[in-house]
């Protein structure tokens, strides 16, 4: 039987990272999306490895994807923060996208938080709003578990009822009002994209269940389930969807919207963090 794909490279990736870590053990890890870059300085940063430090860990190719471990504290708790990601729609195999995150529950982590930007299908749901992710619809054609099966990591068949983790999305919504910012719920879709969707595309996919759609997240959320991690999961609302607006989708309205609502997302992620004390 052939080994699952990349076994070596997150056992090697997994090393060189804990060797560069010093002795702090982050429980908790953020994969920051789109436009959410500065949240690196708010952070209390004690140690950046770049991607490129650990051998054969998959790089991102899209423009303002830095590409880094951020570990230091948030809010308190100590973290371990992506600055960067790799999507389907950069070429890469979907097996390669469980990469990074069996790299950090082989270094302990046990709770992913998940953000991305995001178009909404909503018109109550408008650019600059946050959604927390309860569901998702895997429309991407791919999955990252496909082959022969990490049985360290996780069962050939998982469980994805509760793949977004209740008890997280409690502990979302509690600091949502502590930090005084809304947070609505849905269901979020991914696409592999590289393209935005059409219209017809859009209306299919809200008769389908979605509120909201991208091209990220859910291969992370998959493989993380797999591994028996906690998933939470926040979308930043950048543009409603194809043929709700006028507006021409652009990946510069992207990060000029995540940019606009990054202190709200800040604020939320930062009760959230603090409300962790105990993990
Ligand atoms: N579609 C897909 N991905 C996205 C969008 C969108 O409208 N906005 C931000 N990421």
């Amino acid at each position: 039987m052939t080994n699952p794909p990349y076994t070596e490279t997150i056992a090697a990736c997994a090393e060189a990272l804990l060797d560069k870590m010093g002795s702090g053990r982050p429980k908790t890890a953020l994969v920051l999306g789109s436009g959410l870059g500065p949240f690196g300085e708010d952070m209390d940063v004690e140690t950046v490895v770049p991607y490129g430090d650990l051998p054969g860990f998959p790089q991102s190719t899209v423009k303002d994807h830095k590409g880094r471990f951020l570990i230091g504290r948030a809010a308190g708790i100590p973290l371990i923060c992506m600055q960067g990601r790799v999507h389907l729609y950069e070429g890469y195999p979907a097996s390669l996208l469980a990469v990074p995150i069996r790299v950090l529950k082989s270094i302990g982590v046990e709770t992913l938080v998940l953000t991305n930007a995001a178009g909404s299908l909503r018109t109550d749901m408008p650019s600059g709003s946050l959604m927390m992710i309860t569901d998702h619809i895997n429309l991407s054609g791919q999955n990252p578990l496909i082959g022969p099966n990490a049985d360290n990591f996780g069962p050939r068949f998982h469980d994805v009822t509760q793949a977004w983790t209740p008890l997280l999305q409690e502990a979302l919504l509690e600091a949502a009002l502590e930090a005084g910012v809304t947070l609505h719920r849905g269901v979020y879709l991914q696409v592999s994209g590289p393209n935005f969707e059409t219209p017809a595309e859009i209306r299919a996919f809200g008769r389908m269940g979605a509120d909201a759609v991208g091209m990220s997240t859910v291969p992370e959320a998959l493989v993380a389930s797999h591994a028996g991690m906690a998933v939470a999961g926040i979308s930043l609302i950048t543009n409603l969807a194809a043929g709700l607006s006028p507006v021409e989708l652009t990946h510069t309205e992207t990060i000029e919207e995540a940019a606009k609502a990054y202190a709200r997302i800040k604020a939320l992620l930062m009760a959230f963090f603090a409300g962790r004390t105990s993990a």
